[in-house]
């Protein structure tokens, strides 16, 4: 008989039915805006300035600080399964090597620009962006030059890290990415980059939306980058502080960002879908930061959920709330996870 066909009335209300659009795991993928593809991640790495290391990060699972010399070896596999582009950060842990100024992020034979020369050489198709920051190589630890009482001199320090990006820009980085939240220094790189002549093969991401707070202490353990005394809450964003987050992503767009990154992801969905609705015509970048990867592995090792359909979901929810670059350190995982 027919009765299961006429439980509905056809002359009654169809808007209830939606399992139909879904019932297949084909036409569930599509109803998603954007799906995760292999070519939208972006693989943190850390770059050790002693050639031979390749140490173990306790706080940061699977993750190594490597040396020059491990970190062909180390990509080769993860270039073959498709890895598209890297972000790199420098650990100079030479003894003495860090001052009140960062000398050592530009140095020439230091290890980011070491690492961009040999990267671009071995990997002709891999895109090498080049985090650009003082903290690690400051002998404070802060993300700029100091004031002598403590502050930030956002004069100096524009000036400072300006320069810094321009000799990752000439080395050959195709991305410099300035994570210092001074104020106006994406104008500042983006000027310096169209008087040399590189700002047309030069892309500019600014860490435009980047919160202060809890969740970057493993990167700090990672790249050795924790402030000797006080902390970022004057330069880094308040966690509540939408409205500031909006300005910062229009000014950093006037300024001549290329692309807008939004720091950390998940607990700031809103700004992502804010930095999406401001910046129509860029694309948005969000960065999974080292303390939602820790989480998201301790939690799973204490068997809250399964790892890999939590790095799915956490990352499938930044692509929804508008971005379409993840800075994450599960990519070599999804390249496993991903066919495409
Ligand atoms: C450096 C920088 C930090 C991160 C990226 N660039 C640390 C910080 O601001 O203290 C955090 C990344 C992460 O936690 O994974 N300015
Ligand atoms: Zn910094």
């Amino acid at each position: 008989t027919s009765t299961a066909a006429t439980s509905v009335s056809i002359s009654g209300d169809i808007s209830s039915q939606l399992h139909g659009g879904y019932s297949h795991p084909l036409a569930r993928s599509w109803q998603a805006e954007r799906q995760l593809t292999k070519s939208m991640l972006i693989y943190p790495l850390f770059i050790s300035d002693q050639p031979d290391d390749e140490t173990l990060i306790p706080s940061l699972p699977n993750m190594h600080r490597r040396g020059l010399n491990k970190l062909v070896p180390y990509l080769k596999p993860l270039v073959a399964r498709g890895l598209r582009s890297v972000i790199l950060f420098g650990v100079p842990l030479a003894p003495n090597c860090k001052d009140a100024l960062g000398t050592a992020a530009d140095d020439p034979s230091g290890p980011v620009i070491s690492a961009i020369r040999l990267l671009r050489k071995s990997f002709p198709t891999l895109f090498i962006a080049a985090d650009v920051c003082l903290c690690e190589y400051t002998s404070h630890g802060h993300c700029g030059i100091l004031r002598d009482d403590g502050a930030l001199n956002n004069a100096l320090s524009c000036e400072r890290i300006s320069d810094v990006a321009m000799a990752y820009a000439d080395a050959g980085a195709h991305c410099v990415a300035p994570s210092d939240m001074n104020d106006g220094r994406v104008r500042a790189i983006k000027l310096k980059l169209i008087e040399s002549g590189i700002a047309h093969r030069t892309l500019l991401m600014s860490y435009a939306a980047k919160f202060s707070g809890c969740l970057y202490g493993p990167f700090r353990d990672a790249a050795g980058s924790s402030p000797s005394f006080g902390d970022r809450r004057c330069y880094q964003l308040p966690p509540g502080g939408r409205g500031l987050a909006r300005r910062a992503i229009a000014r950093d767009i006037a300024e001549g960002a290329d692309v807008i990154m939004v720091k950390p992801a998940s607990q700031y969905l809103d700004i992502i879908s804010d930095a999406k609705d401001i910046g129509k015509d860029l694309p948005v970048a969000a960065y999974q930061v080292s303390g939602e990867y820790a989480m998201i592995h301790a939690a799973a090792k204490a068997g809250v959920f399964d790892l890999k359909t939590m790095a799915f979901e956490s990352t499938e929810g930044i692509l929804r709330a508008g971005a379409s670059i993840v800075i994450s350190y599960f990519t070599p995982e999804f390249l496993d996870w991903l066919e495409n």
